[in-house]
C-alpha cells in the first residue's frame, strides 16, 4: 500500500515517460523559521483541457539522517487521502488544490517545527509520471534567554548563567567592562526531543569586578544575535530606599495628626468647663 505511486513509476520505464512529462521543483531548498508557514511547490505541465480527477499526486517525507521514507498524503480521483497520521493529524500539513490547474502541486506546512526539516518528494502522474525532491531547512531564534546568578560558597565569586533554545547551534559570547576579571565560560549544547539545541553557558567572575555584564547568543545560520543584560543588587537597594522614606513619612504624619487631635480635644473640654463656671457666677 505504501508509496504505491512510486512503485508504479519504478515499474514503468521512467526514462522514456519523463521525456514527455517533467516535474520541476520551484526551489530545490526552502528555509523557514520555527513557527512560519511554508509552501513547497512542484511545477508540472498542464494543457487547456486539464482534469483534476486524472491527476495522481503524492508527497513523501524522507528523513535526512535515517533515509526513511514516509508517504504523507496522496491525491487520487480529486480526493486527498492522509496517510501519515503522525504528521497530518494536527492539520498543519495539507495539499492545496487551488493551484493544480496552473500546474503547481503545493504542500502547505503551517507552524513549522524543527522535526519538519528534511527532504520532501512530490510524485505526479498525468500524461506521464515524474517526481521532484525539495529540501526544507528549519531554523529557530535564541529568544527568551533565561539569565540567573549564584554566589560562590566563599562569597568572593559570582556565577552567571544564560540558557536558551534555538537551532542550529549558537556561539555564546560574554561581554563585560573588564572581562579579564572572569574565568573562561563553559558552554554546552543539548539536543531536545523537539529538535532544539538547549544551550547553556556559565561564567565565573570576581564579585566586585562586574558592573555591566551581558551574554550574547549568535545564531550563525540566521546571522542573528540575541542578548540578556544582567542587573545587579546595588540598583535593587537604591530602589528600596524611597519606599522606606515613604513609610517613615507616613508614620510621622500619623503621629503628628494624633498629637494635634489630642491637644484639640483637651483644649475644647477645658474651655467648656471654664465657660460653664463663668456662666454660673454671672447668673448668681
Ligand atoms: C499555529 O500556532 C498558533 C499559535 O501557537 C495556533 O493558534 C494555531 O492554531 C496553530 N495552527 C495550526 C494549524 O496548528
Ligand atoms: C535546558 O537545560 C536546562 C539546564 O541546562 C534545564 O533546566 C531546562 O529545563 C532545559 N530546557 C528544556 C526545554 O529542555
Ligand atoms: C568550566 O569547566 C572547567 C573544566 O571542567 C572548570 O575547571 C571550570 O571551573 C568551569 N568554569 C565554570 C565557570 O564553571
Ligand atoms: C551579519 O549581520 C551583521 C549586522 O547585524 C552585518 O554587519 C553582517 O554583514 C552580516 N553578515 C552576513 C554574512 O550577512
Ligand atoms: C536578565 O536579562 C533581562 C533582559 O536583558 C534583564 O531585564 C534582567 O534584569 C536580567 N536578570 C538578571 C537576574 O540580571
Amino acid at each position: 500500500m505504501s508509496s504505491l505511486l512510486l512503485r508504479i513509476l519504478l515499474v514503468s520505464n521512467l526514462q522514456v515517460i519523463s521525456a514527455l512529462f517533467i516535474v520541476t521543483p520551484e526551489k530545490m531548498k526552502y528555509t523557514a523559521r520555527y513557527g512560519d508557514m511554508v509552501k513547497l511547490i512542484c511545477n508540472f505541465p498542464v494543457t487547456n483541457n486539464f482534469e483534476e480527477s486524472k491527476l495522481k499526486a503524492s508527497w513523501e517525507y524522507i528523513n535526512p539522517s535515517s533515509g526513511q521514507q514516509v508517504e504523507i498524503l496522496r491525491l487520487n480521483n480529486g480526493k486527498i487521502e492522509l496517510l501519515d497520521v503522525e504528521r497530518t493529524s494536527e492539520g498543519r500539513i495539507a495539499m492545496s488544490l487551488s493551484e493544480l490547474k496552473n500546474g503547481h502541486a503545493v504542500l502547505e506546512i503551517t507552524n513549522v517545527t524543527l522535526t519538519d526539516a528534511g527532504n520532501y518528494r512530490c510524485v505526479l502522474q498525468l500524461e506521464g509520471a515524474d517526481y521532484g525532491t525539495i529540501t526544507l531547512d528549519v531554523q529557530a531564534s535564541y529568544k527568551n534567554i533565561r539569565n540567573y546568578t549564584a554566589i560562590s560558597s566563599d562569597g568572593n565569586d559570582i556565577y552567571l548563567t544564560c540558557q536558551a533554545l534555538g537551532f542550529p547551534e549558537a556561539e555564546v559570547f560574554w561581554k563585560n567592562n573588564d572581562i579579564d576579571m572572569c574565568f573562561p565560560p563553559n558552554t554546552s549544547h543539548k539536543l531536545t526531543a523537539e529538535g532544539f539545541y538547549n544551550t547553556s553557558s556559565i561564567i565565573k567572575c570576581r564579585k566586585d569586578s562586574i558592573q555591566n555584564l551581558k551574554c550574547q547568543f549568535w545564531n550563525k545560520a540566521l546571522n542573528e544575535t540575541t542578548e540578556a543584560v544582567f542587573r545587579f543588587e546595588e540598583k535593587k537597594t537604591n530602589l528600596t530606599i524611597p519606599n522606606n522614606i515613604a513609610i517613615i513619612i507616613g508614620i510621622v504624619f500619623t503621629i503628628m495628626a494624633a498629637v494635634v487631635l489630642v491637644i484639640y480635644l483637651k483644649r475644647k473640654r477645658f474651655c467648656k468647663c471654664f465657660r460653664k463656671k463663668g456662666d454660673r457666677t454671672l447668673t448668681l
